[in-house]
């Protein structure tokens, strides 16, 4: 497979979407927002009126989960059905129940299975990955892998900035409490072997972006160097 894989992780509020999306389009790479599943789902069990505190309604629930997400990082949707449902899975209702939906062993090997056919369809070129487990789980071959930080009082800051009407404090309070539970389930807070770490604490939006291309280029280049090389 010719295809660049670039696998991010990080916790809520680092950048990973935004920049993610950015570098994407930088790079003429495709781009795959795996949180939107866990969303797509979280949105679908409450549309049905699942009850998700115990697994069992969630893992029925995925053989009717007809999920389709762009990726395309100019055109990006997420549609479950007939719905465009991509403003509908950042509503707190569903930011409020996403980790209970994504811990549930079931629905993570049925959505890294759908990423992995997502990232084997892309024609050549790359594709940016991001999420929680993409660097360990997902894609731990990818050709650069990298962890995505941001101290937590800026993450809140950043958060905080894009939500009007909601207070400063209730923003921190859930999002902390939503790294925490997800925390349990895969660790995104620590570098696994081999994942370069890119700390946006002090970097803005453009100079996280470059950061992202930076390391593309350089692991891209040196992969046409190894290649010459055995020519
Ligand atoms: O962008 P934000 O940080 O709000 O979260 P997201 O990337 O949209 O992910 C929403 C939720 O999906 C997370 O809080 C996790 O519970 C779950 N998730 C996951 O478990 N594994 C992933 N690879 C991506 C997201
Ligand atoms: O996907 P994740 O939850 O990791 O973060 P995001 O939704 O992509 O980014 C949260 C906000 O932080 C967005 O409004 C970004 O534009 C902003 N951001 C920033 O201000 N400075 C950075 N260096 C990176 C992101």
């Amino acid at each position: 497979m010719n295809t660049t894989v670039v696998a991010i992780d990080g916790p809520a509020g680092s950048g990973k979407s935004s920049v993610s999306k950015a570098a994407a389009a930088k790079l003429g790479f495709a781009y795959l927002d795996t949180g939107a599943a866990y969303r797509a789902l979280a949105w679908f069990c409450l549309e049905r009126g699942i009850d998700t505190v115990g697994a069992d309604g969630i893992t029925d629930a995925l053989s009717e989960f007809d999920f389709s997400i762009g990726t395309d990082p100019d055109a990006y949707f997420v549609r479950v059905g007939g719905d465009d449902v991509t403003g509908d899975i950042r509503e707190p209702r569903v930011t409020k129940i996403v980790s209970s939906v994504a811990r549930v062993p079931e629905v993570r090997s049925y959505l890294v299975a759908l990423f992995r056919k997502i990232m084997a369809g892309v024609p050549n070129g790359g594709i940016i990955v991001e999420g929680r487990d993409i660097t360990t789980v997902v894609a731990p071959d990818a050709r650069v892998r990298i962890l995505l930080t941001a101290t937590e009082e800026a993450r809140m800051g950043r958060r905080s900035a894009e939500l009007t009407g909601v207070d400063a404090s209730t923003t921190a309070r859930e999002l902390s409490s939503r790294d925490a539970q997800d925390s349990r389930v895969v660790d995104f807070m620590n570098a696994a072997d081999g994942v370069t770490t890119i700390d946006s604490t002090d970097l803005d939006f453009e100079q996280t972006v470059q950061a992202v291309v930076g390391l593309v280029h350089s692991a891209v280049d040196k992969r046409g160097a190894v290649d010459k090389h055995r020519e």
